[in-house]
């Protein structure tokens, strides 16, 4: 191709296959384009599930399938219409890459409510044809809009799972006001729910976590939890009933989602941002007592991207890594399953220069 050069990446070749060595095209930079050498790739277990093509039906996976939406990396080259940022500059991409500009949403700055919006992998790559590729890669080109600033006080490896843990933890509280003195859950201590306790921590809520693994006590406390529950237990789980303003469900898997909806006191809410393969069944009675509501949320606009990212910077928030080379990626999927992980692996990209 003309238009572009070869990268290397880590791709899956179907649904079936682990991920393994191989190269991409990525287009030439535009003149509003940013390239950017990878240093950081967080795996978001929406990887696993893509990778997998476990969500089929809502976004079926295309093959080959190069994942990763958790970039942080330097700038190598920028076209000549870019103008806030410049070779050197410490980088990076979330979830998208594009949008329309134009629509209600994106004229509000919400962009992850934008219909044409293009996801950073397994999407219609508008420039090259085909699907977009992602982070577990050594570069990406990605339009400047779409390009987000790191503060400089931040760990790299631990600030590249920001870029989709952070911000969908963070989106859904700002929206729904988690403040000071509120009673806040969070369901589920991995990726998401290890950043959910931060930020909630960090507002000034009273924080809850909800684990199945009891090995993660001591971490959630470490963490900024008041209290940790073993949701296992029912009778512990009994003295919340009615109790929470908000609570964050961040779990991959099938689960019972009633058993929290009863914890909400009146107009509490819990917001759904785990995406299971399968529908999780609601009872009516969890929602009409108490007048309950059940919503969900993806990611964040490009605003509340970088507002989270300077947020971070302030309050010197990063995620809790365990930095791995590009080779262990398929160990990392299996450990993601057994909810093994403390509590975000982040992929070393220099790993991929040997592969
Ligand atoms: N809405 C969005 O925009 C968005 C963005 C990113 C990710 N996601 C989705 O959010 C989910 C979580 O992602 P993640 O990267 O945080 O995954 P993760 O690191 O694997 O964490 C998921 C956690 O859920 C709990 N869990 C797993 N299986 C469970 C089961 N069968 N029953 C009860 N709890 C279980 C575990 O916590 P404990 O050990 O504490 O129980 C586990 O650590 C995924 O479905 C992902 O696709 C959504
Ligand atoms: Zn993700
Ligand atoms: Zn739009």
């Amino acid at each position: 191709m003309q238009n572009a050069y070869t990268a290397k990446a880590y791709s899956a070749a179907s649904e079936t296959s682990p991920l393994a060595a191989d190269t991409i095209p990525r287009r030439n930079p535009t003149d509003r384009d940013v390239q950017i050498e990878i240093l950081f790739c967080g795996i978001c277990h929406s990887d696993l599930h893509q990778v997998r093509n476990e969500w089929q039906e809502a976004m079926p996976t295309v093959y080959p399938c190069v994942p990763g939406h958790e970039i942080v990396g330097r700038v190598t080259k920028v076209g000549s219409a870019v103008t806030k940022y410049k070779r050197g500059d410490l980088v990076a991409v979330g979830c998208m890459v594009d949008s329309d500009h134009t629509c209600p949403s994106c004229r509000e700055g919400l962009e992850q409510f934008c219909p044409n919006f293009t996801l950073t992998y397994n999407f219609p790559d508008k420039h090259l044809g085909g699907v977009t590729y992602g982070g577990y890669s050594d570069s990406i080109v990605v339009d400047e809009r779409f390009v987000l600033r790191v503060p400089a006080n931040l760990n790299l490896a631990g600030a590249a799972p920001l870029l989709c843990a952070g911000i969908t933890t963070y989106s859904p509280m700002r929206h729904w006001g988690v403040t000071k003195g509120q009673k806040v859950g969070v369901v589920g201590l991995g990726g998401l729910g290890h950043m959910g306790v931060k930020f909630a921590h960090a507002l000034g809520a009273h924080v809850v976590v909800f684990t199945t693994s009891p090995g993660k006590t001591e971490d959630a406390r470490r963490l900024g939890a008041d209290e940790v529950v073993v949701s296992r237990d029912a009778d512990v789980m009994m003295t919340h009933a009615g109790s929470f303003d908000f609570i964050l469900d961040t779990v991959s898997a099938n689960h019972d989602i009633n058993a929290y909806l009863n914890l909400l006191r009146r107009d509490g809410n819990l917001t759904l941002v785990g995406a299971p393969e399968k529908p999780l069944a609601v009872s009516a009675f969890s929602l009409i007592m108490g007048r309950r509501s059940l919503s969900g949320s993806p990611i964040g606009g490009v605003a509340e991207t970088q507002e989270m990212l300077d947020f971070c910077g302030k309050h010197n928030i990063t995620a809790d890594v365990e930095i791995i080379p590009i080779q262990k990626v398929n160990e990392a999927y299996e450990r993601l399953l057994k909810s093994d992980v403390k509590y975000r692996f982040s992929i070393d990209m220099a790993s991929l220069k040997s592969a």
